[in-house]
Parts: structure tokens; C-alpha cells; sequence
């Protein structure tokens, strides 16, 4: 590894783009659940691969000196890793804030008190559905929602508090009232309604996840009224899809300013899915400091800022309120990361994109390509499967 105290590209002690207050730590790929809209990438890091404890130690010590203050350990599944308590604890002794992003189907209560005495700070745990044969049938688990219900009470019963994640697109967002109801029942505190990013795996699933403009209009109505109804008892997040939006989303904050991600082997990403954009290289742990990675990676400094910037972004007011949106989305739909996020209405793709959208939606298809870590897109093991 090249140490930025000898490193002679080591950065200054000021950088004009800020410091990461906040990553995402990868630890593996390996996970129980085939979601269709996975969003780790198409190419998986393989358990051989993965950092070892010791690595994944001086990295958190690596974070702490960099300035970071949250760390969410996430997969893949994290709970498939056995070391998640000394990794938490060390998260804890070195002062970083650490949020456990789980599907919690592999957490025993016994696990969750020793991880909250180890100093875990938060957990998040997802859900498919409110509904059990819809949520196993979309994770293609069977036992996983029942698991996910009660890892969720344990979370409470231990003294954590709990964020409810759901993942939502066009075969479930009927059930958002019940997904309300269910997060207010689980005692979270607040609840993401997370609609589906398309790009990576999900895209090979978007005709059969994409929500129609009846859907999402009736789904804001919906959260509009619990955010009163619910004021003081339950956050809840949510923002309009890309596809249906005017305006793209500031992406990670913009590529390379506040936030990175570290895949299970090591690797420093500007965001999850940047091993999307092919033809990028990252930048390791194993050959890097954090701190050099940050300042001086080639894959960071591509679409960092302003410059990197085509029309109709260039000459755009709002350019440094959206940062052109997203890069993986921009590469997902047009080929090139470095054009204008396709979700923006002044991008010459936006309509072709809207029309497709709706298109897919229309067509109603409900088949699944689902993700498994073997790499293969197996029959999932659920029953009453009306694929
Ligand atoms: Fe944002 Fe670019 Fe669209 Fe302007 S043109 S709103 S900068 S994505
Ligand atoms: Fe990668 Fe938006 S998800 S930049």
C-alpha cells in the first residue's frame, strides 16, 4: 500500500472539493436474498476476494483520520460476515457513528444485543412487501419476511433505533398504505420509501419494476397525507422516480464531493454503482491511502465539479445545484456517463426515455430475471411463484 505520509502525491492539507463525511462500507457481495433490482454490481467481488479483518480495521482507522463520521456497513448482506462484531467495534473505538443496512434475515436477537454493546449505532433493515407471499416471492426467500419481522422487533426490543426501507416499483406500490402501517407497527422511526434505481441489475428488470405515472402520483398523495397524519412518530423519505421527474436528483451530493463507497475487495468508488460505468478503474485499499484516493484517483477527479460538464449542463444555472445528476443513469441510458442524466427534461434523450417508461409500464409484464451470487439467474426456492 502506498502510504500518504511517504506517498509524493500525498494531498494537501486542504482540497478545493471538501472531505467525505459519510461512506458506505461494502463488506461483501455475499447475500441469501435474489432481489430483482439488486444494486451491487453485475460483476460481484467473489468471498475469496473480500478484505480481511485487518484490513477492514485499518481502513476504519483510515476513516476516522480523514475526518468521516458515519459509516454504514452494508452487502451484499453484512450479517453473512463473521467478524461484523469486531468490525463494529472498532467502528466504535476509533469514534465513527456506524448504521448496520441489512435485510435481517440471518440476525438473532443474541447478535443484535451483542452488536448494540459493541457500540452499533442504527440499523436499517429492508422489506419487499407488507404482504408475505408478494415480499418472499419478490426476494425469492422463503422464510424471509417472516425473519425480516422479527429481526425488526428485536432491533427495538434490544434498544436500537430502527429505519424501515422499502423498495418499491410497480408490483408493490399498491401496498404503501400497508407499508406505512407496517413500519408505524414496527416501532421505526422513520420509513424510505425507496423507489428503484435503474441501472445495473435492475435494469435488466425495468419492464417488469416500472411504476406507471397513475402509480406515482397516487403514491405521493399517499405519503403526503401520512407525513401529517404521522408527524412526530414517523419520518418518511420519498422522493418522485427519475423517470417521472423534470429535474435529476444531486446524485451522491455530485460525484467525488461528500461520500464514497468501498466494495468488499477494497475497491473506492464515487458511488454504489459506479462499477456500472465500464471502462472506469478504482483505485484499491490494498494500494492507496483513503486520503490519497480521495485527492488524487483518476476515477473521482473524471466528473468532480464542473468542467467535466457537456451542454446542455454546461451552460445550465442550475449546474451546481444538480451536479447534471446521475453518471450511472447518464451511462445506463445513453452509453456515456459524461452526457446530461437523460432523467433532466433539457436533455435531448429525456422524452425517448419518458416514452419508454411508459411504455414498459403499459405492458404490464410481471416475469422476473432474479440475482443470485453464483452468478446465475436460478429459480428462486419460493412457493405460490405466479411468475
Ligand atoms: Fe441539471 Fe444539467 Fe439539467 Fe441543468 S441541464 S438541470 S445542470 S441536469
Ligand atoms: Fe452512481 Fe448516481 S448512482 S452517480
Amino acid at each position: 500500500m502506498t502510504d500518504a505520509k511517504s506517498d509524493p502525491l500525498a494531498p494537501a492539507k486542504s482540497t478545493p472539493f471538501g472531505l467525505p463525511l459519510s461512506v458506505l462500507a461494502e463488506i461483501t457481495h455475499r447475500c441469501p436474498l435474489q432481489c430483482p433490482y439488486c444494486s451491487n454490481p453485475i460483476e460481484m467481488d467473489r468471498a475469496a476476494s473480500e478484505l480481511s479483518t485487518e484490513e477492514w480495521q485499518r481502513v476504519l482507522h483510515e476513516l476516522a483520520d480523514l475526518g468521516v463520521l458515519q459509516i454504514h456497513f452494508s452487502g451484499g448482506e453484512p450479517t453473512a460476515r463473521t467478524d461484523l462484531l469486531e468490525l463494529v467495534q472498532c467502528a466504535t473505538d476509533v469514534g465513527l457513528y456506524s448504521n448496520l443496512i441489512t435485510s435481517g434475515v440471518l440476525l438473532t436477537k443474541d447478535r443484535l444485543a451483542a452488536l448494540y454493546q459493541a457500540g452499533l449505532s442504527h440499523v436499517q433493515i429492508s422489506f419487499q412487501a407488507s404482504d408475505e407471499t408478494l415480499a418472499n416471492r419478490i426476494g425469492a426467500h422463503r422464510r424471509g419476511h417472516a425473519k425480516k419481522l422479527e429481526a425488526a422487533k428485536w432491533t427495538r426490543e434490544v434498544g436500537l433505533p430502527l429505519t424501515v426501507n422499502a423498495v418499491v416499483h410497480r408490483q408493490n406500490l399498491h401496498e404503501l398504505p400497508d407499508l406505512i402501517d407496517m413500519a408505524v407497527a414496527l416501532d421505526a422511526d422513520r420509513l424510505e420509501v425507496a423507489n428503484v434505481q435503474y441501472y445495473g441489475w435492475a435494469l435488466k428488470n425495468r419492464a417488469a419494476l416500472m411504476p406507471s405515472e397513475a402509480q406515482i402520483e397516487e403514491a405521493t398523495a399517499v405519503v403526503d397525507t401520512a407525513r401529517k397524519r404521522l408527524l412526530g412518530i414517523l419520518e418518511i423519505d420519498y422522493v418522485v422516480p427519475d423517470y417521472y421527474a423534470l429535474r435529476p436528483k444531486k446524485c451522491m451530493g455530485g460525484w467525488g464531493r461528500q461520500f464514497f463507497n468501498i466494495s468488499p475487495a477494497g475497491k473506492v468508488l464515487p458511488c454504489h454503482a459506479a462499477e456500472s460505468i465500464t471502462g472506469l478503474v478504482f483505485d484499491s485499499v490494498r494500494d492507496h491511502s483513503l486520503a490519497w484516493i480521495w485527492e488524487h484517483s483518476p476515477a473521482f477527479n473524471l466528473y468532480r465539479g464542473t468542467d467535466w460538464m457537456p451542454e446542455p449542463c454546461r451552460s445550465c444555472a442550475l449546474r451546481e445545484e444538480d451536479y447534471g445528476g446521475c453518471r450511472c443513469q447518464a451511462f445506463a441510458l445513453t452509453g456515456n456517463a459524461a452526457n446530461t442524466d437523460p432523467a433532466c427534461a433539457l436533455s435531448p434523450q429525456h422524452d425517448e426515455i419518458f416514452q419508454t417508461a411508459r411504455r414498459e409500464a403499459a405492458d404490464g409484464s410481471s416475469r422476473f430475471i432474479y440475482r443470485n451470487f453464483i452468478g446465475g439467474t436460478a429459480e428462486p426456492e419460493v412457493e405460490n411463484n405466479d411468475r
